[in-house]
């Protein structure tokens, strides 16, 4: 007999992974478990049960936090917080280590305990997410030990409320946690209601570490403890989990001040051109999209293959899946193991059910119970449902396309934007892809790789913030020093006069050219003593979405390069300060003071230093444990609506639109309220500059309605306001339509003089992160 007849006659034997150490665990403590809080478990209160998934037996009974219970947590970690932060980074390395090394110790435990809990395979609990749980914890020892020389001028925000969901229970946790408690912050974590029991693990390994008291509490329960925990007195807030989830967070956050982080759902591209080594595309989609039973938030669900090989690919796919293994998560031979919870099941049959398109299934045994088959639905048009909504199943949708224009097309064609693969042995198609797809991530040749180092997160509804990384670790922090309540600025009262005649109104500036207000409004413009100083449109609804039309279309901005972009602020640097007495003068007229040869000359050199950081600011690889490379590249955020500063009117919009013009935005600026002349000189600079029309768009007007129309745009990626108008709240909830970013002052002030207006933190704010992971050296 041949080794290939001997390979086709093997039978399949099961190799079951003992459960006896975590069932025991569980009765040690009683298989009922209270909060972890300040340090010790405390007694269970109210409680529901935990189940096997793959058996529907009850593991535990978990207890359903109350708001009093959240606060309690909070109370703990408030009083926890200071002591942890004064231990500095090295001190609390230490403890950061000691974790990694308990997690590591006890890591047949955390498998075990999680595949009984998740229902995910033991060989995926016990190869993938435990070792990486470890590696966060260890990654970020190291980031804490750093700190002061890495993160300058940075500290903690203090308590977080972080909140995971049930797909990837130690992992997310240890996304959260490792990062907060390097930066110094302690936390209170939820995790998700189904899969408690590994969070419950970690806290008694907290415990053996000797980590103090308060530093890390878990509460458990469900999306009301959830919400109890988002409201409770926190300054930070990661969420992980779905789209409508993290809305609500953003609203119910909106205006509170409190930092946020929104890891969420994807639907993410698996691109296949027909010059792909097929077969490791093949494999690759089992990792993509039946790694977790396809319950992972950046899962490779929508498969996109070029259409003179669909077929094969297909047919390959087909017989590939029909080998899947599909049963008991502790069989270490199992390839999918059980859905979650049977709630899930149902979301995943409700989907697919009565499903347009060809659907197969994996001609493979499926047990009863809390299973679902490997499926492969293809031909769907692209704006089925089932080709834009998250399945979170072991379900791959499919399609082809003909030319690489049509993939991205295809691709992009998604509220989300998580992840990517492309598979092409060509290097010239598949690093041409990857810089055009919105996606927060995209791996080349390969799927679903994750590591500390590597920032991941997403863009469009996929939420914002990066996890890993030095990203990662900038949403844990915030500039030292608090700042001042904002005074509002109100404008110079003077007599009424006539108004001027209609072709003599102000104009604003749109898609490169003075454009009359729709509502044909202006207002007057007093000196400090009354006298009329100039007319300033009213600009409407209307403007502001001509303005972000001509700004869309501006996309010549956003592709030229980082060395042109520089020259051209450099040149408006030059007209800046050919014209700067003059323009001192005009401020001092403005504003009634005497800063205006401050104001301008702060303003060239702001000009200078976003013009010196526009080719500086590109990203860098990032090293990760394999043969390649990550690269974390920052592009450009793509629209940005901002309201502008009241009290310097050249100064604010110039610290403003330069680092944000540098790294390729293209911008719509609404100018100081009370001073809103500026923009008429602005303009006339813009002018005779070399920025592209539509790349820079001038408005003034009333601060609240504009921004409301900017932050309900949904082709406005961003709006930020650093306007005297109380308008953060209302910004913040609005910006949770489409999720777009939003940073806004609440209300308090910034030295624009001052290091703090400085290039830095508007640079980052302009720029997304786009991890692209490249095949490197192997
Ligand atoms: P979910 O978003 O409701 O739950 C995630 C976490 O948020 C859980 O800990 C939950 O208790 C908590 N939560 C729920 N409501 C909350 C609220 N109002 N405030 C604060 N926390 C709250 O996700 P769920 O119901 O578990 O799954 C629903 C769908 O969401 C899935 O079918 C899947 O499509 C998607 N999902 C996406 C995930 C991702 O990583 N992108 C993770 C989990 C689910």
């Amino acid at each position: 007999m041949g080794v290939k007849e001997i390979f086709e006659t093997m039978d399949y034997g099961t190799a079951p992974e003992g459960a006896g150490d975590a069932l025991a665990w569980i009765t040690d403590q009683g298989a009922r478990f209270g909060h972890f809080i300040d340090g010790s478990f405390k007694k269970p209160g109210e409680t529901f049960e935990t189940t096997n998934p793959a058996t529907g037996e009850v593991l535990a009974e978990i207890t359903q936090g109350s708001e009093s219970d959240v606060e309690k947590a909070v109370a703990a970690a408030r009083k926890a917080q200071g002591p942890w932060e004064k231990l500095g980074g090295p001190g609390r390395a230490r403890h950061l280590y000691a974790i990694a090394r308990l997690l590591q110790k006890h890591s047949r435990l955390f498998a075990v305990l999680e595949s009984l809990d998740n229902g995910k395979p033991i060989r995926e609990s016990r190869d993938i997410d435990i070792p990486l749980a470890q590696r966060h914890f260890y990654h970020h020892a190291g980031c804490a030990q750093l700190m002061e020389d890495t993160m300058p001028g940075r500290v903690a925000h203090g308590v977080c409320g972080q909140v995971v969901p049930w797909n990837f229970p130690l992992l997310m946790l240890s996304w959260k946690i490792a990062p907060a408690l390097a930066m110094g912050n302690t936390v209170v974590l939820k995790p998700a209601e189904w899969t408690s029991l590994t969070a419950l693990l970690f806290a008694d390994i907290c415990r053996q570490a000797g980590l103090p008291k308060g530093v890390v509490n878990i509460v458990t329960g469900d999306g009301v403890t959830g919400a109890a925990l988002v409201s409770a007195e926190v300054d930070k807030v990661a969420f992980t989990g779905s789209t409508e989830v993290g809305r609500k967070i953003r609203e119910a956050t909106a205006g509170s001040g409190k930092a946020l982080t929104l890891e969420l759902g994807g639907k993410s591209p698996y691109i296949v051109f027909d010059d792909a080594d097929l077969d490791s595309a093949v494999e690759g989609l089992v990792d993509a999209i039946w790694f977790n039973g396809g319950q992972v938030c950046c899962a490779g669900s929508r498969l996109l293959v070029q259409e003179s090989i669909a077929e094969r690919f297909h047919q390959k796919l087909r017989a590939r899946m029909d080998k899947l293994r599909v049963g008991d998560p502790l069989d270490k031979s199992i390839d999918v193991g059980a859905i979650v919870h049977p709630e899930q099941l149902s979301r995943i049959r409700a989907l697919v059910d009565g499903a347009e398109g060809d659907v197969y299934r994996a001609d493979a045994p499926v047990p009863e119970g809390c299973f679902y088959p490997p499926t492969l639905i293809s031909d769907l048009a692209p704006a089925s449902p089932l080709m834009q909504e998250e399945i979170f199943g072991p379900v791959l949708v499919s399609t082809t396309f003909r030319t690489p224009s049509e993939a991205v097309e295809l691709a992009n064609n998604t509220r989300y934007g998580l992840a990517a693969s492309v598979w092409s042995e060509n290097i010239n198609v598949a690093l041409d892809i990857a810089p055009q797809l919105v996606s927060g991530v995209v791996w080349i040749n390969g799927t679903n790789m994750f590591d500390a180092a590597a920032p991941f997160g997403g863009m469009r509804e996929s939420g914002f913030g990066r996890e890993g990384g030095p990203e990662g670790l900038m949403a844990y922090t915030k500039p030292a020093g608090s700042a001042k309540a904002l005074k509002r600025i109100k404008p110079f009262e003077g007599d009424a006069v006539e108004p001027q005649a209609v072709d003599r109104t102000a104009k604003l500036y749109i898609g490169g050219k003075q454009t009359r207000p729709d509502g044909g409004y202006a207002q007057v413009v007093y000196d400090a003593k009354g006298r009329v100083l100039g007319q300033a449109p009213i600009a409407n609804r209307k403007d502001v979405r001509n303005a972000v039309e001509a700004a869309r279309a501006a996309k010549g901005w956003a592709g030229a390069t980082a060395h042109m972009r520089a020259q051209v602020l450099y040149y408006l640097g030059e007209n800046l300060s050919a014209r700067s007495d003059e323009l001192a003068q005009r401020l001092n007229a403005m504003t009634g003071g005497k800063s205006g040869a401050r104001e301008v000359e702060t303003a060239i050199s702001r000009l200078f230093d976003a013009a010196a950081w526009a080719d500086k600011f590109a990203g860098e690889a990032r090293a990760v444990p394999m043969r390649g490379l990550a690269m974390a590249l920052r592009e450009p955020t793509g629209v940005i609506g901002a309201l502008l500063p009241d009290e310097v009117p050249l100064l604010g919009m110039i610290s403003v639109m330069a680092p944000a013009l540098a790294m390729g935005n293209r911008l719509v600026l609404v100018a100081s309220e009370p001073f809103p002349l500026i923009a008429q000189e602005m303009t006339q600079l813009l002018e005779t500059s070399d920025i592209p029309p539509g790349a820079v768009n001038l408005l003034t007007g009333p601060h609240e309605d504009l921004a409301k129309t900017l932050a309900d745009h949904a082709d406005v990626d961003s709006v930020w306001s650093f306007s005297g108008a109380d308008l953060s709240a209302g910004i913040e909830r609005r910006a949770a339509g489409n999720l777009k970013r939003s940073w806004v002052n609440y209300g308090k002030s910034r030295d624009w003089f001052g290091p703090e207006a400085g290039a830095r933190a508007f640079l980052d704010a302009a720029t997304e992160i786009k991890t692209v992971w490249v095949p490197y050296g192997a």
